[in-house]
């Protein structure tokens, strides 16, 4: 609450416009306030190109980060004037700043927790941009990439695509207690495995009787990461292949050195792949004009 009240001062009161007390100033990073049921900061970049009918991509921190840090170190700002989107930057509210991405209410279509503030920032925005709901779109790293996960899960009616930078499967953190941003370690170390079957359930357990489409999936994790442990690459490739019935045991394609040296991209259907990174450890960088050609802005 600290960033944000200092924050506050930043943010211009636009004049007469249909947008709210604090209108989002384009061009710059806005706080949109009132948005819940959690906490959770709401910051908002509006291009000043703003395209007609214009796309959402959601870019979600990491531990210890904030909506503000993410915008400034991550290239999704830049993109959003080159192809016109706007770019929603949510902050944790929890000591921290993990997302809560362990609670029954974060891991339930409207459960009331983050993921729930989440979509709620893109109802807004589609709302009172006339944003195109069809192009919605979400990406983490960390805490956000596991949020990411959480928010394909939750929310599959709202996000048409994910990307994911270093997370672990959807629900993999789930607290017996019942904790709210609580860490697992099982998980983390990699110790949580299960069938491809299994995963996917986990995933349609959050939202049931959901039967629409879903977001496609790309997957990034390196193999030298030690916070969240390689062997949760194996495993969201299972939940998302799972969930889309792909066999997971046999990949579409299989292309080392791609998109660059020392990556290999697996490609377990048309709407799922993952991108693993030899020798990198748990920051692997963001590929935004890759990460603009997956959400289908760029050719
Ligand atoms: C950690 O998550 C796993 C599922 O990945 C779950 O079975 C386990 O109970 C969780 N641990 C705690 C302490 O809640
Ligand atoms: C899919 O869900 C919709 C809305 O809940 C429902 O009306 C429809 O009957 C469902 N279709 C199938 C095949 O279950």
């Amino acid at each position: 609450m600290r960033l944000l009240s200092l924050l506050a001062g930043y943010l211009s009161v636009a004049s007469a416009t249909t947008l709210g007390k604090r209108a989002p100033t384009p061009g710059q990073l806005s706080q949109v306030t009132g948005v819940g049921p959690t906490n959770a900061g709401f910051y908002i970049y509006v291009p000043k190109k703003l395209a007609a009918s214009p796309g959402i991509v959601v870019a979600v921190h990491y531990c210890t980060g904030t909506g503000q840090a993410y915008y400034n170190n991550s290239p999704y700002k830049t993109l959003a004037e080159q192809y016109g989107f706007i770019a929603i930057y949510p902050s944790s509210p929890h000591s921290g700043t993990c997302w809560d991405v362990s609670s029954k209410k974060t891991l339930t279509h409207e459960g009331g927790g983050d993921s729930n503030t989440i979509a709620n920032m893109v109802k807004w925005t589609i709302k009172e941009y006339k944003a195109d709901a069809s192009k919605v779109f979400v990406t983490g790293s960390s805490s956000g990439a596991m949020m990411t996960n959480v928010l394909a899960a939750t929310y599959p009616d709202v996000f048409a695509a994910g990307i994911v930078y270093s997370g672990v499967p959807a629900g993999c953190f789930m607290s017996q207690s019942g904790g709210v941003d609580a860490w697992n370690s099982t998980c983390a170390n990699g110790q949580s495995t299960a069938t491809p079957q299994k995963w996917a359930q986990v995933v349609f357990d959050m939202y049931p009787g959901y039967n629409g489409t879903r977001p496609r999936m790309q997957i990034y994790h390196g193999s030298a990461d030690t916070t969240l442990r390689p062997q949760n690459y194996q495993e969201t490739m299972k939940q998302w292949a799972g969930v889309f019935g792909y066999d997971y045991n046999k990949p579409e394609s299989t292309k080392q050195n791609d998109p660059q040296s020392g990556y290999t991209r697996t490609i377990y259907g048309p709407r799922v792949q993952g991108i693993y990174a030899q020798g990198v450890g748990h920051s692997v960088n963001i590929r935004g004009n890759d990460d603009m050609k997956f959400f289908g802005f760029a050719a």
